[in-house]
């Protein structure tokens, strides 16, 4: 991950140190202070939970955050996003807003990707991880790029090892594509609010590879007349059988909400419990011994799960998605106009739901789609995600 993970750490310290906390934070404060000499009132005015500088509006409280994936009246729009996915890999079915357009791209696809159990995610990456620390001596970083790999080319028959090479993050833009390496950057270049200008090119020039990459085995699979091996690819093969820019474009776009999401909330629970000569797992091995029986979903659910969830809500990947307002409107108290981009900061909600000791990671997937009015574009892989990083960490923890 090496530099991808840099920018981001980079900008997980940004969001959470920005002007926009700070602000939230003084307003607290001020608010706490007002109330101690008798004026609690004008805290009223203050806001917290959303700020402005200039035309950006961020929200950073758990109800703000709510309020705007779940867009009830309709009055935000993710097309920004395909203005981005447009300069590297072409427009994706996250970049639509609600319609029959986005039905049309997405409901067929998604029920696919919900389809896959949380148990069978995990025992897939349990049995995987374990055979890669057997082969590798316990490089645990190392089993992480090799079973995402693995587990992509099980999903989407991709990498391919022809037309998209199995590869890790780098910072240039030579062909062949690589998988799972060269998703992070257009991931960055199209979800973060504002990505640094090398993120920006290295995004767009490494999504054209895939494309590219992507369109060419797109045209052999469907000239050979059978269809992919893997359970979602061969889902969007089956969806858009006339179409085959659209099946290239949501493969790529499915794989980029996978893999620098999973890559990276799975590598910071690393790094929390591998610190301290591996304190954090070894409180997680007596755990798990305590616990007794062999390594299952259930049990792994029941011991791993709470300790996995606190560690992403401290630092989520994404730290925060965006929105661009349709209308004028009024937002936690301050006014929003059309046009204006709204930062959702899931760090945020995260943050405040560590503090109110909830254990959940709704906003870390912009919402439940379990739920009968969950957000248009609430992850439909969170069960997929949450199976694969107990797998994963399962096996760490308990290698045979
Ligand atoms: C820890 C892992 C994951 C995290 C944190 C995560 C997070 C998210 C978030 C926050 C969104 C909504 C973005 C927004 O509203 O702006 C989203 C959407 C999406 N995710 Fe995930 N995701 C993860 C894993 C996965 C996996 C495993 C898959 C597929 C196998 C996947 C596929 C998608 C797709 C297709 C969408 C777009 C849904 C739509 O627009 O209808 N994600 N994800």
């Amino acid at each position: 991950m090496g530099q991808g993970s840099k920018f981001k750490d980079q900008l997980v310290h940004d969001l959470h140190d920005s002007k926009h906390h700070t602000a939230d934070a003084n307003a607290r404060f001020l608010a706490n202070q007002l109330e101690l000499s008798g004026h609690s009132h004008k805290a009223e005015v203050l806001h917290p939970g959303v700020s402005r500088k200039d035309t950006t509006v961020t929200v950073t409280s758990k109800p703000l955050v709510m309020e705007v994936l779940h867009n009830a009246a309709a009055l935000y729009s993710v097309a920004g996003y395909n203005a981005r996915a447009k300069h590297c890999f072409g427009e994706i079915y996250l970049g639509l807003d609600a319609g029959p357009e986005y039905d049309r791209q997405a409901n067929k696809i998604n029920a696919a990707i919900g389809a896959v159990t949380a148990e069978d995610s995990f025992n897939l990456v349990l049995a995987l991880t374990r055979q890669a620390l057997a082969k590798n001596g316990g490089a645990v970083a190392d089993a992480l790029g090799t079973v995402l790999t693995e587990v992509c080319h099980t999903w989407f028959d991709i990498p391919d090892g022809k037309h998209i090479m199995p590869g890790g993050v780098r910072l240039d833009v030579t062909a062949p594509p690589r998988c799972p390496g060269d998703y992070n950057f257009p991931s960055a270049l199209i979800f973060y609010p504002d990505p640094a200008g090398v993120m920006s090119q290295l995004g767009a020039g490494q999504g054209q590879l895939l494309r590219a990459g992507a369109d060419a085995l797109v045209k052999e699979v469907c000239a050979s007349g059978e269809l992919p091996k893997g359970p979602l690819s061969r889902a969007v093969f089956e969806a858009f059988p006339d179409d085959d820019e659209l099946i290239a474009r949501s493969l790529l776009g499915i794989m980029m909400g996978m893999i620098p999401t999973t890559l990276i909330n799975v590598g910071n629970c690393l790094k929390m419990w591998s610190g301290n000569d591996n304190a954090g797992f070894k409180e997680l091995a007596v755990a798990l011994m305590k616990h007794g029986g062999a390594a299952s979903y259930d049990r792994a659910k029941a011991v791993l799960f709470k300790p996995m969830t606190q560690t992403i809500q401290g630092t989520p990947e994404p730290p925060a998605v965006w929105r661009t307002a349709l209308k004028d409107h009024e937002l936690g108290g301050i006014q929003v106009a059309a046009g204006d981009k709204i930062i959702v900061s899931i760090l945020g909600a995260c943050h405040e739901d560590l503090a109110d000791d909830a254990v959940t990671l709704d906003p870390v997937f912009g919402g439940d789609r379990s739920e009968n009015d969950h957000p248009l574009h609430a992850c439909p892989g969170s069960a997929a995600a949450v199976g694969f990083m107990l797998g994963f960490i399962n096996a760490v923890v308990e290698p045979t």
